[in-house]
């Protein structure tokens, strides 16, 4: 897809999320291209006067919901968000979805799960019928995250430790992210558990059944498709 084009579809699936924003919410702010996009629109909304309090999904999030002047609240406060905006890898018609490119996927794991909706914002390219092109991110311990690899790996993918400018990429919360290329995951639902069950898995990239709404970029409109 022409670059121009996804960009479109980012920034006005994006925005029309911001729509969906009530005063007095409590609103989770994603993290990636995407977001970005709904955070600089949600900055707007704020000095416009609605009143919200945000929950930021990775720090890079953090900084920027900061320069926005959003006010935040964290876990301490409130354990109940309202509403959720967050991008995605890949979102099958089920509205499942990997997550994880950015890296950022344990907190928006635990944001998505604690969040009563959550809209996934996303361009095009994004849509598919079946999950598993866009490598799975496996969010793992620096201790024995080797052990993990052949685990993967009979599961019928291959794992690799994500590298950031020649060396490990380490996350927000201080682990690496083994990306898996399964080339196919039919049965996402099994795949998340199995994952998980692995000793040394922090959070996986599957997100099954969080997704309430998913608006999509296509050129300068928004398709908007709920869960069913
Ligand atoms: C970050 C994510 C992002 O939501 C996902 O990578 C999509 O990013 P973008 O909107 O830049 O394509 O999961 O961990």
């Amino acid at each position: 897809m022409l670059k121009e084009k996804m960009e479109q579809e980012k920034k006005v699936a994006g925005e029309a999320a911001v729509d969906y924003v009530e005063s007095g919410m409590v609103v989770g702010l994603g993290t990636g291209s995407t977001a970005y996009y709904a955070i600089l629109e949600l900055g707007r909304r704020v000095r416009d006067g609605i009143k919200i309090q945000a929950i930021p999904t990775s720090e890079h999030t953090r900084k920027l919901a900061e320069s926005e002047n959003i006010p935040m609240i964290d876990f301490s406060k409130t354990i109940k968000i309202d509403l959720t905006i967050d991008g995605a890898d890949e979102v099958d018609p089920q509205l499942n979805m990997i997550k994880g490119g950015g890296g950022a996927l344990l907190r928006e794991k635990i944001i998505a799960s604690a969040s009563t909706e959550m809209i996934v914002i996303a361009d095009s390219s994004k849509n598919v019928p079946c999950l598993g092109q866009f490598p799975l991110p496996v969010e793992v311990t620096p201790f024995g995250w080797q052990t993990v690899v052949p685990q993967i790996e009979a599961l019928g993918a291959r794992a690799v430790l994500r590298e950031k400018n020649g060396e490990t990429f380490v996350t927000d919360n201080h682990m690496y992210i083994l990306d898996c290329h399964f080339g196919e995951i039919n049965d996402p639902v099994v795949m998340e558990v199995e994952i998980n069950d692995i000793p040394g898995v922090v959070i996986n990239g599957l997100f099954v059944g969080l997704a309430t709404r998913l608006l999509v970029g296509q050129g300068s409109s928004v398709k908007t498709i709920e869960r069913e």
